[in-house]
C-alpha cells in the first residue's frame, strides 16, 4: 500500500485531491484538519467512510500535534493554510501565523520522521503577482522563474502572499539541507464544487444568480485571470508527485492553471449563459486595493514534467460547480 497524508484534507482542494487518490486501491490516506474551514459535511464524510481513510482533527500550529501523525508516508501533501482573499484583509496576522507557523512544525516533522518520502507544498500565484503591479514588465503569460514580490507591506492583501513566499524559501532550503525529496506547486485559480463561499468569484457569482441580483455586481470587471477545474488541478498535482522528473534537487516550482483567460465581466456572461438567466443591469465596480489586473501563467514546465490537458471546460466546469452551489446554499 502508499500511504498518503494530506493536510488540510477536509478543504476544498484537500477534499477533492483525496477523492482523486482513492481511485487508486493501493493508496491508503492521512487527513489532517482543525476544521476551521474545512466541514465534515455529507461530500466529506462519504469520504471518511472509505476504510481507507483515516482523519485526525489537529492544529498544526500546536507542537504536540505532530505526535499524533506517526511515519512512513511516501507522499506529504501540505495544504493546510488560511487561505481565501477575504481573510487577507480581515486577520492578516492569523494568516502570517498559521501558515508560517504551520509550515516550519510540518518541514521539522518531516525531515525528522519522513525522511525518506516526498513533500508538496501548494504556494500560490499570489507570491508573483506583487511583482505583476509593481514592474509592469513581467511576461504575460507569467513563468515559474520570474522574482517573488511584497507589493506592499502595509497592504493586509500582501501577508498570505508573504507566506507563500517564505514559504517556498523554507521548503527549497530544508529540503536541500536534509536531503528530502520535495516539490512546490502554485495553484491557478482552482475552482469546482465545495470551494466555500463568501470572498471567492465564482461562488460569489453563484450566490447572486440564485439571488437574481439586478443589477449585478462585478468587481474588476476588466481584471483577467484563468479558472482550473478542480478534478483537472487535483490530477495534475498527484501526476507531478508521482513523476521521477520532479525528484532531483534543486527541488523544482510548477505552475498549474489553464490557459483561457478571460475578465471578471466575461466569466458573469459565461455564467448568464450556463444558467440561462441574465440581469436586465451590471453594477460595475473597482476591485479590491491590490487587486492584480492581469493573471495567466506559463504552465509550459508543467506539461513538460507530466502529459496532462485539462479535460473540463469552462462551460462545463461552471455548469457543475454552479449546480452544486444551488443544490449545497451558504449554510451561514
Ligand atoms: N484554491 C486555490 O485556487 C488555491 C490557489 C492558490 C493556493 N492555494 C493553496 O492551496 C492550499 C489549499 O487551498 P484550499 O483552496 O483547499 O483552501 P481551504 O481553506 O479550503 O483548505 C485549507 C484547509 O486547511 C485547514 N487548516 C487551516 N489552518 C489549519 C491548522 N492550523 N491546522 C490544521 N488544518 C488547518 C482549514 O480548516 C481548511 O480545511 C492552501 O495552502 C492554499 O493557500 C489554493
Amino acid at each position: 500500500m502508499r500511504k498518503i497524508l494530506i493536510t488540510g484534507g477536509a478543504g476544498f482542494i484537500g477534499y477533492h485531491l483525496a477523492q482523486h487518490l482513492l481511485q487508486n486501491s493501493d493508496v491508503e490516506l492521512v487527513l489532517v484538519d482543525n476544521l476551521r474551514r474545512g466541514r465534515i459535511d455529507a461530500d466529506f464524510q462519504n469520504v471518511l467512510d472509505n476504510p481507507r481513510v483515516k482523519f485526525l482533527a489537529l492544529d498544526l500550529t500546536k507542537p504536540d500535534s505532530y505526535e499524533k501523525l506517526g511515519s512512513g508516508y511516501n507522499h506529504v501533501y501540505h495544504l493546510a493554510a488560511v487561505n481565501g482573499t477575504k481573510l487577507f484583509y480581515e486577520m492578516p496576522h492569523e494568516v502570517l501565523r498559521v501558515n508560517t507557523l504551520s509550515l516550519i512544525y510540518m518541514l521539522e516533522w518531516f525531515r525528522e520522521k519522513n525522511k525518506e518520502g516526498k513533500f508538496c507544498f501548494t504556494s500560490s500565484n499570489e507570491a508573483y503577482a506583487g511583482g505583476l503591479n509593481a514592474f509592469n514588465q513581467l511576461p504575460i503569460p507569467t513563468p515559474e522563474k520570474v522574482p517573488l514580490v511584497i507589493h506592499d507591506t502595509h497592504n493586509p492583501r500582501w501577508s498570505y502572499a508573504a507566506t507563500k513566499l517564505v514559504g517556498e524559501l523554507f521548503v527549497i532550503n530544508y529540503a536541500k539541507m536534509h536531503n528530502f525529496k520535495a516539490l512546490i506547486v502554485r495553484p491557478h485559480n482552482f475552482y469546482g464544487p465545495r470551494a466555500g463561499y463568501k470572498g471567492h468569484v465564482i461562488p460569489d457569482f453563484s450566490e447572486r444568480i440564485m439571488a437574481r441580483a439586478d443589477p449585478f455586481p462585478i468587481y474588476g470587471a476588466d481584471d483577467t485571470r484563468t479558472f482550473c477545474y478542480i478534478g483537472d488541478a487535483v490530477r495534475a498535482m498527484s501526476m507531478l508527485m508521482d513523476s521521477k522528473k520532479t525528484d532531483s534537487q534543486p527541488i523544482e516550482t510548477v505552475h498549474i492553471g489553464d490557459a483561457l483567460e478571460i475578465t471578471m465581466k466575461e466569466l458573469a456572461e459565461r455564467m448568464f449563459d450556463v444558467v440561462d438567466w441574465r440581469p436586465k443591469k451590471l453594477d460595475i465596480q473597482n476591485g479590491p486595493i491590490g487587486s492584480v489586473k492581469r493573471r495567466l501563467a506559463d504552465t509550459s514546465k508543467l506539461r513538460a514534467f507530466v502529459e496532462w490537458t485539462p479535460e473540463v471546460s469552462l462551460d462545463e466546469g461552471l455548469r457543475i460547480t454552479h449546480d452544486w452551489y444551488m443544490a449545497h446554499p451558504d449554510p451561514a
